[in-house]
């Protein structure tokens, strides 16, 4: 499968959005995606990446992203990685590890994240990036909504 890794461009928003409303497992969260909006801002104004597939199969022609990744500063003068997603037919071929790469490249500062710590796949992928547990907070969300605050500190990588 060839994909290009690229800032989204504004008019991909609703594009982004959809592969949000699909991609997510449904482990111990009611999962509510992030609205339509909010993606559109991103598209301008965050680092939201986007994994374009190039030779069209196994997606149809309306589905040509295939990942995305959106990173933005805090007011704490990190970054956080608010959300990466690979759509499910195209995991395990390494598109994960191209979008946290590139995201990652060249970081100057901490880049935060939450995870579900039962989110294997994510859990293994950040570790291999560096990102190590800085914190535990359980009922983050809801009361059975569980998170680790995860953090990758720059020079610090595997
Ligand atoms: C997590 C996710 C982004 C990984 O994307 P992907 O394109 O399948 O990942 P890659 O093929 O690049 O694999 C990268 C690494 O992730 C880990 N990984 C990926 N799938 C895995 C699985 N099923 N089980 C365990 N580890 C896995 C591995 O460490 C892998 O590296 P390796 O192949 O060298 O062992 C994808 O599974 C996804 O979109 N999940 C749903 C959304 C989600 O949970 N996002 C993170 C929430 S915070």
């Amino acid at each position: 499968m060839k994909y290009e890794i690229r800032l989204a461009q504004a008019d991909e928003f609703l594009d982004v959005a959809a592969l949000d409303r699909i991609t997510w497992p449904s482990m111990n969260d009611t999962f509510i995606p992030d609205g339509e909006h909010i993606w559109r801002v991103w598209c301008d104004y965050a680092n939201l990446l986007v994994a374009e597939i190039q030779d069209r199969e196994p997606l149809s022609e309306s589905h040509l992203i295939a990942g995305a990744l959106v990173m933005f500063p805090t007011k704490q003068h990190e970054q956080v990685l608010h959300k990466i997603m690979v759509h499910p037919i195209c995991r395990g071929k390494g598109i994960g590890k191209a979008l946290m790469k590139e995201a990652l490249e060249g970081a100057r500062v901490p880049v935060l994240l939450t995870v579900d710590p039962e989110n294997k796949p994510a859990v293994k992928l950040y570790e291999g990036f560096g990102f190590r547990e800085r914190q535990r907070i359980d009922g983050y969300y809801r009361p059975h909504e569980h998170r680790l605050i995860m953090a990758f500190e720059p020079g610090n990588s595997p």
